[in-house]
């Protein structure tokens, strides 16, 4: 007599659910780069799966051809062109070979129109896309000139963020969702589902605005000794931390053990060096959003602005893309320091 007739259906379905994850978790083929001191589990994984993805998206392409000595002679592009406000310096033939590279970068399937416009007026700064790359150029040159505490002598071209598209991959805005959607209370900007800058944890949704956003909070959020009465974090705060550390962690690709040995993540001993890099990295991700992105507001079109009329910004995975070195630390710049990196005053 059968008296449980469900039981059979759902020991078999549990027995191949339970066979299939086994499966699954056992084939996760991954490699394993030991970082810090043996048996405390410092390590930098890869998933050999997602690996050939990324080597595809971090192909580099081929630089344009080099000039000869004689074509970085003669006058300059100031003299040559009608409106050069950036790169004036250059000779002709170097501007010229700036402008098909960029080309290449940011526009490839609309050409020189995307920031010339269709009638090839090439003085005109009637185009916005014009108006907003030339504070690009500064903005690179900059990058590469101050922040090689972050970028070292690798640098960055348009490339590093741009990857042959008009808009880079990864851009954020403010979120005026935040505390939408509850009757009561304050929900600090947490648990909404599927939020990618908080790496789809239930942490609050936009770490950015805290910290990269160029405006002060504190990220240190563990004390030094213990029970003192002068401590004045809160759990809020460790939870804007958490979800900072869970976008940095997902924009390069690795775990937190990349940087920290988790027994004690505010201990600067027990770190690696890219903790450092990455100290950097939060502070020039702020400056650049403040000096550079955030005031382009008014120079885009109504369509490229978010919600409450901020202007696209950039984060860790805007230049990294799921990569510890973004395009695996690969030196484009080196083909093309005389427009981007600061000219000589
Ligand atoms: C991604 C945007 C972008 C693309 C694509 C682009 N340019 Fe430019 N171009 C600029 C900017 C920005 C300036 C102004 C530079 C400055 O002020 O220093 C400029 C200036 C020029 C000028 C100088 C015009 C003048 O008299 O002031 C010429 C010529 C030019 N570009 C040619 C080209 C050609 C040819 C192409 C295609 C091979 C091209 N550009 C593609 C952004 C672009
Ligand atoms: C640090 C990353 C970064 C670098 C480096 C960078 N850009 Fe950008 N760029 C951005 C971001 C972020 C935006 C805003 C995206 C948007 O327009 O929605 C943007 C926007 C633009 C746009 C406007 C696109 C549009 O249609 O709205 C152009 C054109 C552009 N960049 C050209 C350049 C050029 C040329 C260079 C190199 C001289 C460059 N960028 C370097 C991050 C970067
Ligand atoms: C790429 C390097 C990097 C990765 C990966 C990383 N962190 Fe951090 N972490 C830092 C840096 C840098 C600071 C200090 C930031 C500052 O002071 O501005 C920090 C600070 C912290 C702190 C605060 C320590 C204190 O002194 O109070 C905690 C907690 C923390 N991280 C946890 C994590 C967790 C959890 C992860 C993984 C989800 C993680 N981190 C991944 C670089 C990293
Ligand atoms: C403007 C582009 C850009 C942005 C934005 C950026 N990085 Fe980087 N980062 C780089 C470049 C380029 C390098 C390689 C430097 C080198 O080769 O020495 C690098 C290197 C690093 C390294 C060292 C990796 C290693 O193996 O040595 C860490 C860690 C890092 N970045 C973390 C971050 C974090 C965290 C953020 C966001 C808070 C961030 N970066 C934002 C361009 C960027």
């Amino acid at each position: 007599m059968n008296r449980e007739p469900y039981l059979l259906p759902v020991t078999i379905v549990a027995v191949i659910g339970f066979a299939a994850l086994a499966g699954w978790f056992l084939k996760v083929p991954s490699d394993k780069t030991q970082v810090g001191y043996r048996g405390i589990g410092m390590e930098v994984n890869t998933n050999r799966k997602t690996s050939a993805a990324l080597a595809a998206l971090n192909a580099v392409p081929e630089p344009q051809p080099p000039l000869e000595a004689a074509e970085m002679e003669g006058p300059r592009a100031s003299e040559v062109y009608k409106n050069v406000k950036v790169l004036g310096h250059l000779s002709e033939a170097q501007f010229n070979r700036v402008m098909a590279a960029i080309t290449e970068w940011v526009s490839p399937e609309q050409g020189c129109a995307y920031c010339h416009g269709e009638d090839g007026n090439f003085e005109s700064d009637a185009p916005y896309a014009k108006v907003i790359s030339r504070r690009m150029f500064e903005m690179t040159q900059y990058i590469n000139g101050d922040w090689q505490k972050h970028v070292g002598q690798t640098g960055v071209t348009c490339y590093t963020c741009h990857r042959g598209k008009n808009v880079p991959e990864n851009i954020w805005f403010d979120n005026p969702e935040r505390n939408a959607g509850r009757m009561v209370g304050n929900a600090n900007g947490q648990n909404k589902a599927g939020v990618k800058l908080a790496a789809f944890s239930s942490l609050p949704v936009d770490p950015l605005s805290k910290f990269a956003g160029g405006k002060e909070h504190p990220i240190r959020v563990q004390d030094q000794v213990a029970i003192t009465k002068d401590f004045d974090k809160t759990i809020q705060d460790a939870e804007w931390t958490y979800s900072l550390m869970m976008h940095m962690s997902q924009s390069l690709g690795v775990n937190c053990t990349a940087c920290h040995n988790t027994s004690t993540f505010g201990n600067w001993q027990q770190s690696t060096p890219q903790r450092v890099s990455a100290w950097h990295g939060i502070r020039m991700v702020g400056d650049l959003n403040a000096k550079f992105l955030d005031p382009l507001k008014d120079a885009y079109p109504a369509a490229r602005l978010g919600p409450t009329g901020d202007a696209p910004k950039a984060n860790c995975a805007t230049c990294h893309q799921g990569v510890q070195k973004p395009l695996y630390g690969a030196n484009m710049l080196k083909d093309y320091l005389a427009s981007l990196t600061p000219p000589a005053k």
